[in-house]
C-alpha cells in the first residue's frame, strides 16, 4: 500500500511517498520519496517565521513538491492508495494550503484522506528508517523536543494500537513559557546569530567551556516533568551583556568568547531536557526513551542520553527530526489502519486548525 504524506503546518513545504508492506505482526514501513522545501532562508532576515509569507510560499512552492516526489509514479491515482495531511496545530493560513491541496487530490485520485496531528506525526517519526516497530519495548517514554513544543509523552501501547486520544491522553508534562528550540533561537538573537540558531550553537559550543558562565539549574523535582525556559533567557541575557563589556576592555572580540557562550547555555538547556527525560522515564519505570523533534538532532543531548540512561534509546535519523511529510504519512497510516476502511468522500468537510486541542485554545 502506498501513502502520500503532506506537511505545511510551518515554515517547511514537504511531501512524502511511502510503502506499507503488511506481515504477520505488523509489517514493514519504507519511506520512497521525501522531498522538503525549508523556508528558512525566507524568514532569516525576520528572525522568526512571519505567517503570511510562509503560507504564500507553500501556495506557490507546494505543486513543484509534490511533482518532484511523483516523478517517478506515471499513474498516481492508481498507485495511491492513502493520502495523510497535517491539519493541526500550526500556523492556520499555512495549513490551508496543505488540507486544500489535499482535499483535491482526494477528491480528483478518489482515495481516503485522513487528517493528522503534527505532534502525533513528531512521535511517529520514531518509527521511520529502522525496524523499531518489531521490538519497541514498553512503556517508552517519548520526549517531543522543537522549536514550538517541549513536551513529554508516556506510550504504553504500540503504535497500531494508539487511538485519536493517544495524543493528548499520553502527554504527561509540557513547557510552561517558552520550547527548547525556541530557548535555542531566542539566546541565539541575544548572540547576534542568524535563526534559527539551535544547530549553530551547537557547531560553536565544540570549541567552548560550558562551565564559563553559570546559569540557573533546573529544579530536580521528583513528580513534576514540567519544563521551563524564561528565567535561563534572562540570566543569559545578563550574562551576554557582561561578557561583552569583559571583552570590550580586555580588547578581545566578542566573536573570541561566543564559543564559551554557546557551550555554557546549551549545557544548561539540555542539562534541563535531560534531567526531566530521566527523572520521569524511572518515576514512571519506562523501559525505552525515544526522543524526537528538531532538539533531538542536538550533539550534546545524544551524549549525555547515551552515558546516563542503560535502557533502549530512540532516536530518529537525522532528516526525520525536524518537520517532515514522511512522518504525516506514516502516523496517517496507523490512524487508517485502527480506523478500518474509509471512504474517499469521507474527510472532505476536513479544516484547519491552529490549535493542538479544539476544546482548549491554551492546551500545547
Ligand atoms: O521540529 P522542528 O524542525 O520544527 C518545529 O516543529 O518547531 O524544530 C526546529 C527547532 C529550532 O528551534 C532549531 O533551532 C532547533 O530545532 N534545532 C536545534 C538543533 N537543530 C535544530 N537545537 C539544538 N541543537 C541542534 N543541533
Ligand atoms: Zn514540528
Amino acid at each position: 500500500m502506498k501513502i502520500l504524506g503532506i506537511e505545511t503546518s510551518c515554515d517547511e513545504c514537504s511531501v512524502a511517498l511511502l510503502t506499507f508492506e503488511k506481515s504477520n505482526t505488523f509489517g514493514s514501513i519504507s519511506v520512497d520519496s521525501l522531498n522538503t522545501f525549508s523556508q528558512i532562508e525566507i524568514h532569516r532576515p525576520y528572525g522568526g517565521v512571519v505567517p503570511e509569507i510562509a503560507s504564500r510560499n507553500h501556495l506557490e512552492t507546494f505543486p513543484y513538491v509534490l511533482q518532484e516526489v511523483l516523478k517517478n509514479i506515471p499513474h498516481p491515482k492508481e498507485a495511491i492508495d492513502l493520502i495523510a495531511v497535517t491539519n493541526r496545530p500550526g500556523l492556520v493560513g499555512a495549513l490551508l494550503v496543505g488540507v486544500t491541496a489535499a482535499k483535491s487530490l482526494a477528491y480528483a485520485w478518489e482515495k481516503p484522506l485522513v487528517a493528522v496531528h503534527h505532534l502525533e506525526g513528531h512521535l511517529a517519526s520514531l518509527f521511520l528508517g529502522n525496524d523499531l516497530l518489531d521490538h519497541f519495548e514498553l512503556p517508552c517514554l517519548v520526549a517531543v523536543i522543537s522549536g514550538g513544543h517541549t513536551q513529554l509523552h508516556l506510550l504504553r501501547a504500540p503504535p497500531w494500537k494508539w487511538t485519536e486520544n493517544t495524543y493528548q491522553e499520553s502527554r504527561i508534562s509540557f513547557s510552561l513559557d517558552d520550547a527548547a528550540g525556541e530557548a535555542f533561537d531566542k539566546c541565539g538573537k541575544i548572540l547576534g546569530l542568524p535563526y534559527p540558531a539551535g544547530r549553530e550553537i551547537d557547531v560553536l559550543a565544540q570549541n567552548g567551556n560550558a562551565d564559563a558562565y553559570p546559569l540557573p539549574k533546573a529544579l530536580k523535582q521528583k513528580d513534576n516533568f514540567n519544563f521551563s525556559f524564561s528565567g535561563l533567557k534572562t540570566a543569559f541575557a545578563n550574562q551576554v551583556t557582561e561578557a561583552r563589556k569583559r571583552a570590550e576592555k580586555k580588547g578581545q572580540t566578542f566573536e573570541a568568547v561566543l564559543p564559551d557562550l554557546c557551550a555554557s547555555v546549551q549545557s544548561a538547556i539540555i542539562d534541563q531536557i535531560v534531567s526531566k527525560i530521566l527523572t520521569a522515564a524511572k518515576f514512571h519505570r519506562c523501559r525505552s526513551i525515544g526522543i524526537v523533534g528538531g532538539v533531538a538532532a542536538n550533539s550534546l543531548l545524544r551524549l549525555r542520553m547515551q552515558r546516563e540512561w542503560s535502557g533502549n534509546l530512540y532516536f530518529p535519523k537525522l532528516e526525520f527530526c525536524t518537520d517532515n511529510a514522511a512522518m504525516i504519512g506514516l502516523a496517517g497510516l496507523f490512524q487508517f489502519i485502527r480506523a478500518g476502511a474509509l471512504n474517499h468522500t469521507a474527510r472532505l468537510d476536513l479544516n484547519a486548525i491552529a490549535y493542538p486541542d479544539l476544546e482548549n485554545r491554551n492546551a500545547q
